[in-house]
């Protein structure tokens, strides 16, 4: 087994997930990132970094669903320490015009495939007495902000009350588990739907930081949401 700790992320060929495992990568991680179309990051060395073919959407199917990567990567590094839920889809219709077909598709990667990731990691996060679970929710997953965010916010209401049913089910465990609900963030997703230049929203690099600060709190400091804006709101 590996001496030193392994996460699991999804979701990491761009954005916050690369942001983050290159920042879990300089503290001395494992990386054992889930992507599509997988690639070994440039920054990555290939000795301590396993990539997963995975999709979030493919209903946990047998060769690229969460348990083939959980088994894949205990067979690599022999002990699974965190995992950050970060694939994420959103299509920006509001709840009156949208069909069910984009709720599903929304329901399936932002909520149940980081259940099923949760679910196939939870005897493994269990060993070490320390386990983390990060689940990437959103601000619309504290509020409606917009008609257009509305179908979306339903999906990560359900992420956060999703990371709430980690923490129940595995805090006597010592799993803890954070839902982070950032605002703007200057990657792909946010370019998408705001004109605001990236250097108005949160830098990808900075909210990692505040992930991997997450993770290495102690059992004893669980942080159960974690709110980030780069502008003012009324609550965050
Ligand atoms: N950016 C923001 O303002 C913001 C704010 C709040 C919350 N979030 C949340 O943060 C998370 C990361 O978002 P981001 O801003 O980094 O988004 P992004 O730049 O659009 O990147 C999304 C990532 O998710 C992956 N992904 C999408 N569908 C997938 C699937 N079916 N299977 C596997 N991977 C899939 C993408 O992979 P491919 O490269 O293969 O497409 C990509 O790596 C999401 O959950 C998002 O909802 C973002």
């Amino acid at each position: 087994m590996s001496e030193a700790r392994t996460v699991l992320i999804s979701g990491a060929s761009r954005g916050i997930g690369r942001a983050l495992a290159q920042r879990l990568a300089s503290d001395g991680w494992n990386l054992s990132l889930g992507m599509r179309r997988p690639v070994m990051p440039d920054f990555a060395d290939p000795s301590r970094t396993h990539v997963q073919a995975y999709d979030a959407a493919a209903g946990g199917d047998a060769g690229t669903g969460e348990a083939a990567w959980v088994a894949a990567a205990l067979a690599r590094f022999g002990r699974i320490d965190a995992i950050v839920a970060n694939a994420g889809i959103m299509i920006p219709k509001n709840v009156i015009e949208a069909e069910d077909e984009d709720l599903d598709a929304m329901f399936a990667v932002n909520v149940k495939a980081p259940r099923r990731l949760a679910k196939a990691a939870f005897e493994p996060l269990s060993v070490s007495g320390r386990g983390r679970v990060v689940i990437l929710a959103s601000l619309s997953g504290k509020r409606v902000k917009s008609a257009g965010s509305g179908l979306y916010a339903m999906t990560k209401f359900a992420a956060v009350a999703l990371a709430h049913g980690i923490r129940q089910a595995g805090f006597d465990r010592g799993i803890r588990a954070t839902a982070v609900c950032p605002g703007f963030v200057g990657t792909d997703m946010a370019r998408s739907i705001t004109d605001r230049p990236d250097e108005a929203m949160t830098d990808p690099a900075e909210l990692a930081d505040a992930i991997a600060m997450l993770i290495n709190l102690s059992n004893t400091a669980s942080v159960a949401e974690f709110a980030v804006n780069c502008q003012l709101e009324e609550l965050y």
